[in-house]
């Protein structure tokens, strides 16, 4: 019975305090058996800022972002092209982080007004600004093209008209790529081939020709090249490859009416959440993605477009940690008949709230005591958060020493993409704070949301104050 508890990937460890390299980030090590980022102890991080917390190592982050867009530029380079990379916002924007971003060398990709809005006020360089959506309202489009962003990236026929039309009436000439639904979709080791695929974004490969001739008929557009994005956490090429040569048939086909100097594969790499994950290093994943690029077209007799690329969860996700504080530990004998099992329950501070990913996609995720080793057996835990929700889980499973107990400080890794920007105010609890450390300073990069936020956009509360 207890096995039946424990998911097929998770062992019992010989050490429930080691942290497991690939998912710690560069800079997170235990020291007096407190985990430590950089010279701060979490011990510290807590007292300073509360918890829960995303802890990001800001010196990971820009590592990874630079070694990333190297990574892509000289798989590129040793096919004969170039490459841009952008940092896909959605996985976790600031103003701060947007400026590691353009400091090591990448583009951002925005995907709304609000991301556009923060990548401006970070002082990003508009001309590298990516834009997507697949329904972009037309005031956020007429920001873009007046702030002058480097390329809209167009979802629909009804968009090519609406930009066009902003273009025209702003007296530019906007650069624009063409989203395309390749009818590849992929995940992890797997990707799915069809003709069609059955999803809101981009428009199938029948209707490229149609679609770009609308684009180079507008006047006020400048044709770019094809984008397409395949999908998320996808651990090696196959799935790159596939979709890279469908449109580059297209790409190819296009050349007959006009220049097309680019191809964005968009972004997806995946990254490790517990030790069964194991992603294909980038490196040999770049490598074959710019090899089949250059195959392909030496195939079809074309020159190499350069290309691009918006990875966001393998530059953010694995350089930050989720801190909470332990608030009960309450055993839950599970099964019967057959026999029965203890799965401990340890509540958090926080939960679906700051990380819905188990919630919504069935994630994966580990959890370590921070502020003290122990040598206790491991215990099979399970860390849920204090929403008002059953399904309200954290970690669905792993092991901690068994004597885990109030006011322990718990560290969860690989936080750092699509855990603070899914958060949410449920229940209202106020969203987390989020500090970068480096070196022996820790730095508040966004605040930790108040009652008085929670309450300030209330017209009723407003009301009272007034009476
Ligand atoms: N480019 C486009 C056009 C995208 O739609 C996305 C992600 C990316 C780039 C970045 O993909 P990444 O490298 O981060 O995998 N909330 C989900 C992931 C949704 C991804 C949506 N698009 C999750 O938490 O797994």
């Amino acid at each position: 019975m207890a096995d039946a508890l424990v998911p097929d990937w998770l062992s019992v460890p010989a050490d429930a305090n080691e942290l497991v390299p690939s998912l710690w980030a560069q800079n997170v090590e235990r020291r007096d058996g407190e985990i430590h980022v950089g010279d701060i102890g979490v011990r510290e991080l807590a007292r300073r800022f509360g918890t829960p917390l995303y802890v990001v190592d800001e010196s990971d982050a820009r590592t990874r972002a630079a070694r990333i867009r190297s990574t892509l530029e000289t798989a590129f380079d040793r096919v004969g092209t170039t490459c841009h990379v952008y940092y896909a916002g959605k996985a976790f924007l600031s103003i701060d982080v947007v400026r590691w971003m353009t400091e090591a060398g990448l583009r951002i990709d925005v995907c709304s007004g609000g991301e556009l809005a923060v990548a401006l006020a970070s002082g990003a360089d508009p001309a590298k600004i990516g834009f997507h959506g697949n329904n972009k309202s037309v005031a956020e489009i007429e920001r873009a093209v007046e702030v002058g962003v480097g390329a809209i990236v167009l979802d629909s026929f009804t968009e090519i008209d609406r930009v066009a039309e902003a273009a025209r009436a702003g007296g530019r000439f906007q650069p624009v790529r063409l989203r395309v639904n390749s009818g590849v979709h992929a995940h992890t080791h797997e990707f799915l081939a069809t003709a069609h695929e059955d999803q809101k974004f981009g428009l199938p490969l029948a209707q490229v020709a149609d679609a770009v001739a609308r684009i180079r008929s507008a006047g006020s557009l400048e044709f770019l090249g094809l984008h397409c994005h395949i999908g998320s956490q996808i651990f090696d090429s196959g799935g790159f490859a596939e979709s890279a040569a469908r449109l580059l048939e297209a790409h190819a086909g296009l050349l007959a009416g006009g220049p097309v100097p680019e191809l964005n594969l968009g972004g997806g790499f995946g990254i490790a959440y517990t030790d069964a994950d194991d992603p294909v290093p980038l490196t040999e994943t770049a490598q074959r993605i710019a090899e089949a690029v250059a195959a392909e077209c030496e195939r079809l007799g074309i020159p190499l477009p350069s290309m691009a690329f918006e990875p966001g969860r393998s530059i953010i996700g694995p350089t930050t940690f989720t801190l909470y504080t332990a608030g009960t530990v309450k055993p839950v004998v599970v099964g019967a008949g057959d026999g029965t099992a203890v799965r401990t329950y340890v509540s958090v501070d926080g939960g679906m709230s700051d990380n819905i990913r188990p919630a919504l996609y069935g994630a994966d995720y580990t959890v370590r005591i921070a502020d003290r080793s122990s040598d206790a057996d491991p215990a099979l835990v399970r860390i849920a958060g204090k929403h008002c929700e059953s399904g309200d889980i954290v970690v669905d499973a792993d092991y901690l020493p068994s004597d885990v107990a109030a006011g322990d400080l718990l560290a969860v890794p690989v936080t750092g993409a699509y855990c603070w920007s899914l958060s949410s105010n449920y229940n209202y609890l106020g969203r987390p704070a989020v500090v970068a450390v480096r070196g022996h300073e820790a730095r508040l990069m966004i605040r930790r949301e108040t009652e008085a936020d929670l309450l300030a956009r209330d017209a009723g509360a407003r009301e009272g104050e007034k009476a």
